[in-house]
């Protein structure tokens, strides 16, 4: 088999199963040279197993794989890849404390013996003209952004000479910037005749993007189908429409975004747009001239403050990288600030004292990057539950742990954010990445927290849990709770937040009511334009 040549590739039956679930159930799927297709599905549908089938790196029970119709049988990655497969996983999977070209020299099959980096510098300049996909080679991965980081994993593969891309959920992390910047290098790639296929949560995008889009529900297929046609004098995507007009002929029905959405899910979804009920008065949270650094030594917050009442939610919304991340950290405990305070009630949190302190203080974190910080894969989904509390009450009396207790509020978690696991003893990393985030909200939510720090609480999950988590934090605040919520979307920072605070440079530049704002203002904001009388002061004081 030529690697080099890839025309297209048919999965047919197949069939996979876990203890206790049929991950798959007699899927079939298809992807054509120079095609962009979606594949969807709620959390713990199937997708990432799917497509860990294609790349190797489990055997399915039964079915076949195709590959410029011959039969096909990875028994490893290694082997998919020779193939001219490649993948860009769910989870990070680079050596923080090596620079991006070592990673990539580490992935390469045929990483050359002598000097390594300077070849791969010679064939990223290759692939940078080609795709219009930009990296540092002499960048160390722990100073790259999520994004960042992503884009190493699709240049990657691209040096890998992959001609079939599978990407499992690449756009969950990444800025709108990065979102567009990704869409053109999809767009280059498939003029190039390579095949992608583009897992995501989010389905305006791959409506904009996919010639197809295949449907999971619950491990089985719930159809396969085209977006609704669009304006297709778009220049510089005749690649993907080459892709569409080969599929017309061959009948998928057309959707928009709600028929995609009750596709997925086998219902309808309501939209529950409930009432905001106005913040007390009072301060619960303040935090003054607070300062913090980030990994290279730079000052990422500068002098930085602000107030949340009781009853309110604060949005942050910033270009990543404008100091969000730290500063949010620093609230938690995970990295001490320079200078500045925060007060939570009538107390001033230990902000040095690390995230133990801050969370015995009433204050709930859920961070950014949930396998890193939030949970522990090896440890049962109960026991990654009771992580944090488990030393007190109702987990622990006198000393003594309580295992009904744990049971109980993880039935309740489990049940209520509908988490799809076999049992509350199963190992959090057979979950799938959406069903691990909400173990994560449930956890940190489920005691009506003081202060909430959420940072993206809805990364990686479904639309319909997205929604879900949205009314548990709106709960948080209606209980007359604070909650400090970082994202990257503007409709959901619109949806929930009673102010939103525009993040630039390391400064809040402004505080504005999403009542009477609007995205455009907010994104000139974020870009950095001064807006006349959206000064600092006026909305930060009830
Ligand atoms: N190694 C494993 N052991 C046991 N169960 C597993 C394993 N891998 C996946 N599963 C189960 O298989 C089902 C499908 O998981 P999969 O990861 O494919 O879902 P997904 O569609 O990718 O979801 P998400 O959108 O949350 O990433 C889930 O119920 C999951 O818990
Ligand atoms: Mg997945």
């Amino acid at each position: 088999m030529n690697r080099h040549v890839f025309d297209s590739l048919e999965m047919t039956g197949i069939r996979k199963s876990f203890p206790g679930v049929i991950a798959n159930d007699d899927i079939s799927f298809s992807i054509h040279s120079g095609e962009v297709v979606g594949l969807l599905g709620e959390n713990g549908a199937g997708k990432s197993t799917l497509m860990n089938i294609l790349y190797g790196l489990i055997q399915p029970d039964e079915g076949e794989i195709r590959l410029n119709q011959s039969p096909v049988n990875f028994a490893s990655p290694r082997d998919a890849r020779r193939h001219g497969i490649g993948m860009v996983h769910q989870h990070f999977m680079l050596i923080p404390t090596h620079t991006v070209a070592e990673n990539i020299a580490l992935s390469l099959d045929d990483a050359p013996f002598f000097d390594p980096v300077s070849v791969i510098n010679d064939r990223l300049d290759v692939c940078s003209r080609a795709y219009g996909i930009h990296v540092d080679p002499k960048a160390f991965v722990w100073q790259l952004s999520a994004g960042e980081r992503q884009r190493i994993e699709i240049v990657k593969a691209l040096l890998g000479n992959a001609r079939l891309l599978l990407l499992d959920e690449p756009t969950s992390v990444m800025t709108p910037d990065e979102i567009n910047e990704f869409i053109g290098v999809l767009r280059a790639m498939t003029a190039a005749g390579i095949g992608i296929v583009f897992i995501t949560h989010k389905l305006e995008e791959i409506l904009s993007v996919a010639s197809r889009i295949t449907v999971l529900r619950k491990g089985r297929l719930a159809g396969t189908v085209r977006p609704a046609s669009k304006d297709t004098n778009r220049s510089g995507d005749t690649a993907v429409h080459d892709g569409k007009n080969m599929e017309t002929s061959s009948g998928h029905d057309e959707v928009d975004k709600a028929a995609l959405a009750r596709l997925m899910v086998g219902r309808e979804l309501e939209q529950i747009i409930p009432g905001k009920s106005p913040p007390e008065d009072d301060i619960l949270f303040e935090v003054e001239n607070l300062t913090v650094m980030d990994d290279r030594g730079r000052t990422a917050v500068k002098n930085v403050g602000f107030t949340i009442r009781r009853g309110e939610i604060l949005g942050v919304a910033g270009v990543s990288g404008n100091g969000q991340r730290e500063l949010i950290e620093s609230l938690a405990g995970m990295r001490s600030p320079e200078s500045g305070t925060a007060r939570l009630a009538d107390r001033v949190l230990p902000l040095d004292a690390g995230a133990r302190a801050i969370f015995e203080s009433g204050v709930a974190h859920i961070p950014e990057e949930r396998m890193r910080f939030g949970t522990v894969a090896n440890m049962s989904i109960q026991e990654n539950i009771i992580l944090k509390a488990g030393h007190r009450a109702p987990f622990s009396r006198r000393g003594i742990i309580s295992f009904s207790a744990a049971a109980n509020r993880t039935t309740e978690i489990v049940n209520e954010y509908r988490v799809a696991a076999t049992s509350i003893v199963a190992p959090m990393k057979n979950l799938s990445g959406g069903n691990i985030q909400k173990v994560i909200v449930g956890r940190e939510l489920a005691d009506h927290p003081a202060l909430v720090l959420a940072a993206h609480p809805t990364y990686g999950v479904d639309i319909g849990a997205a929604e879900g988590i949205r009314s548990h934090l709106r709960e948080c605040r209606d209980a007359g709770g604070a909650v400090f919520l970082v994202s990257e979307e503007l409709e959901e920072l619109f949806e929930l937040a009673d102010r939103i605070a525009v993040m630039e440079s390391g400064r809040i530049v402004g505080i504005v009511d999403p009542r009477t704002s609007s995205f455009g203002e907010v994104g000139m904001m974020m870009a950095g334009a001064h807006i006349p009388g959206r000064a600092i002061s006026s909305g930060d004081k009830p």
